[in-house]
C-alpha cells in the first residue's frame, strides 16, 4: 500500500471558508490524501482565501512567496489557490506567482479531485465555473468520523444585494439555498458524529428558501433533531428579518439568544450610497421588535468607517446608533475600494481622518462589550463545553451568548451541556463555576 499523501489547508476570511475547507479536505481524502498541520510536509498546499478587503487579498500572495520555496525541496509539492481570491482573480493568481498549480473558485470545489489528477500529470488546472449542477450534491458524503461538538453548516451562498462596496456578489455569484431536506440530512450525520450546535451559514442567510417556511421554517424542523441542543445563524441582512423569523426567536428554545446583523453605517445618506435599501431608523425599529420577542438576546453587527464622501456628522450617526443598540460584539473596517465595486469609482476619505474614526468607534464598542460582560457577573449561563484549555486546564465552551467561558471545578466532559454561574468577566471570555 502507499503512504497516504499530506494535504495542507490554511483557511482565510469566513466561516463559510472554513466549511467548504473541511468539505474540500473530505473531497481530497478520496484521493489518498491525508490532512497535516504543517506546510513542510505536505504533498498538496492548498489556500482558501478571501478578496474582501485589498489586505485580506494581498496576504494571499506574500503567503504564495513564502511557500513556494518548498517545491525546491519537495518536487511532489502541488500549490491550490482556492476561495474569493481565485473567484476574483482566476488566471491572474499563476500570471503572478507561477508556482501555483491550480485554481478553484468556491463554486466548483466539488471537481478538486479532477484537477488534482490533471495536476499531478504535470499540467495546471483553473476552474472558476459557476455550474448548474448542486456541488454539495456531487461532494463525497462526510465521513462518520467524531467531530467537535459545534459545527458550521452552510445552508445558502451567495448574495444577490449588492452594497456598493462588496465584492461578494461577484465571488460567490448568485442567492442560491440548499433543500430543507438535504440539510436535515446533513445535520443527522452530524450529530450522530458528536455535534450539539450547529451554525447554520449563508452569505445572507436570512434570504433562504430551501424550506416553504423560510430560515424560521429550517429552524423550526431542525429543533426537531434528536441530539441537537443549540442553533445558531449568520449572517443576516436587516431586510430578509421577517415577522417569521423574529417570532422563533422567542419561541424555538433551542434558536440561541445571539444575532448578527450588520448595519454598516448609521447614517442614512451613507446607506443610501451603500446600496443597502434600508434606513438607521429602520435598523433601530427592527431591533426593537427582536428585542421584544427576546428580551436577552445580545446583538452584534459589522460597520465600514470611511466610505466615500462620509462627513463628520455621518461618522457621529454611526456612534450614534451603537450607542442606541448597545453590541455585545461588533466589528469594524476600514473601507477598503475593491476593484469591480460601484463605490471603488468614487473620491474616498483621506485615510488618517478614517483611522482615527476607526479608533473612535472601535474604543465605544470595546467599552460596551466589556459592560455586557461584566453584566454577566452572578448570573447562571449553559456552557456547551468545547475544549480543555491550554493554560488553566479547565474546560472552555461558549454560553448560549456566544461568550467563551472558563468552567471551574467541572464535572462535565467535552460536549456536554453545563449550568454554571458566572463568577468573573475577563475582557474576552468569563469564568464561572460548575453548579448541580
Ligand atoms: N454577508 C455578510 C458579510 C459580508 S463581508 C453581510 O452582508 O453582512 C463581512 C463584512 O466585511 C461586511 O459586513 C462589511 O462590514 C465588511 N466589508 C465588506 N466589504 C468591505 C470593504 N470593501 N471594505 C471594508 N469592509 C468591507
Ligand atoms: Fe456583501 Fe453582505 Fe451586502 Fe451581500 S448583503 S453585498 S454579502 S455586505
Ligand atoms: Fe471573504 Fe469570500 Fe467570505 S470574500 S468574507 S471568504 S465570502
Amino acid at each position: 500500500m502507499t503512504a497516504p499523501k499530506k494535504l495542507f489547508i490554511k483557511t482565510y476570511g469566513c466561516q463559510m471558508n472554513v466549511y467548504d475547507s473541511e468539505r474540500m479536505a473530505e473531497a481530497m481524502g478520496g484521493q489518498g490524501y491525508v490532512e497535516t498541520q504543517s506546510p513542510d510536509d505536505a504533498d498538496m498546499i492548498l489556500l482558501n482565501t478571501c478578496h474582501i478587503r485589498e489586505k485580506a487579498a494581498e496576504k494571499v500572495y506574500s503567503e504564495l512567496g513564502r511557500l513556494k520555496p518548498l517545491k525546491a525541496k519537495n518536487p511532489n509539492l502541488k500549490i491550490g489557490v482556492a476561495g474569493c481570491v481565485a473567484q476574483a482573480e482566476g488566471e491572474e493568481i499563476m500570471r503572478r506567482q507561477p508556482a501555483v498549480d491550480l485554481v478553484v473558485g468556491p463554486q466548483s470545489y466539488h471537481r478538486l479531485p479532477q484537477m488534482e489528477e490533471r495536476v499531478r500529470a504535470g499540467e495546471t488546472a483553473l476552474d472558476t465555473d459557476f455550474p448548474e449542477e448542486d456541488k454539495f450534491e456531487r461532494l463525497k458524503s462526510r465521513p462518520k468520523a467524531k467531530r467537535a461538538p459545534a459545527a458550521f453548516l452552510t445552508v445558502q451562498e451567495g448574495c444577490d444585494k449588492f452594497c456598493a462596496f462588496c465584492v461578494v456578489p461577484y465571488t460567490r455569484g448568485a442567492e442560491v439555498s440548499r433543500p430543507a431536506a438535504q440539510v436535515l440530512q446533513e445535520t443527522r450525520d452530524l450529530v450522530e458524529r458528536g455535534v450539539r450546535e450547529v451554525t447554520l451559514l449563508g452569505q445572507n442567510v436570512n434570504a433562504y428558501h430551501g424550506h416553504d417556511g423560510g430560515l424560521a421554517g429550517l429552524i423550526r424542523d431542525l429543533a426537531q433533531v434528536d441530539g441537537l441542543e443549540r442553533i445558531r445563524y449568520t449572517t443576516s441582512h436587516p431586510n430578509d428579518m421577517d415577522d417569521a423569523l423574529i417570532a422563533a426567536h422567542g419561541e424555538v428554545p433551542e434558536l440561541m439568544p445571539y444575532l448578527h446583523l450588520p448595519v454598516q453605517s448609521g447614517s442614512d445618506h451613507i446607506l443610501k450610497r451603500m446600496n443597502r435599501s434600508h434606513t438607521a431608523e429602520s435598523y433601530l425599529k427592527l431591533i426593537e421588535r427582536i428585542r421584544a420577542a427576546r428580551p436577552d438576546i445580545v446583538m452584534s453587527g459589522d460597520f465600514i468607517v470611511g466610505f466615500p464622501e462620509e462627513t463628520d456628522a455621518d461618522f457621529e450617526a454611526t456612534m450614534e446608533l451603537v450607542r442606541q443598540v448597545k453590541y455585545g460584539y461588533a466589528y469594524s473596517f476600514k473601507y477598503s475600494a475593491r476593484p469591480g465595486t460601484p463605490a471603488a469609482e468614487r473620491a474616498t476619505v483621506d485615510a488618517e481622518v478614517a483611522d482615527a474614526r476607526l479608533q473612535r468607534l472601535q474604543a465605544l464598542i470595546t467599552q460596551h462589550q466589556r459592560e455586557i460582560q461584566d453584566s454577566m457577573v452572578g448570573r447562571d449561563v449553559s456552557v456547551l463545553l468545547e475544549r480543555v484549555g491550554r493554560e488553566t486546564g479547565q474546560m472552555v465552551g461558549k454560553s448560549e451568548y456566544l461568550h467563551s467561558v472558563h468552567v471551574e471545578n467541572c464535572a462535565g466532559q467535552i460536549g456536554d451541556i453545563v449550568n454554571v454561574r458566572i463568577v468573573e468577566a475577563k475582557t474576552n471570555s468569563l469564568t464561572a463555576r460548575h453548579l448541580d
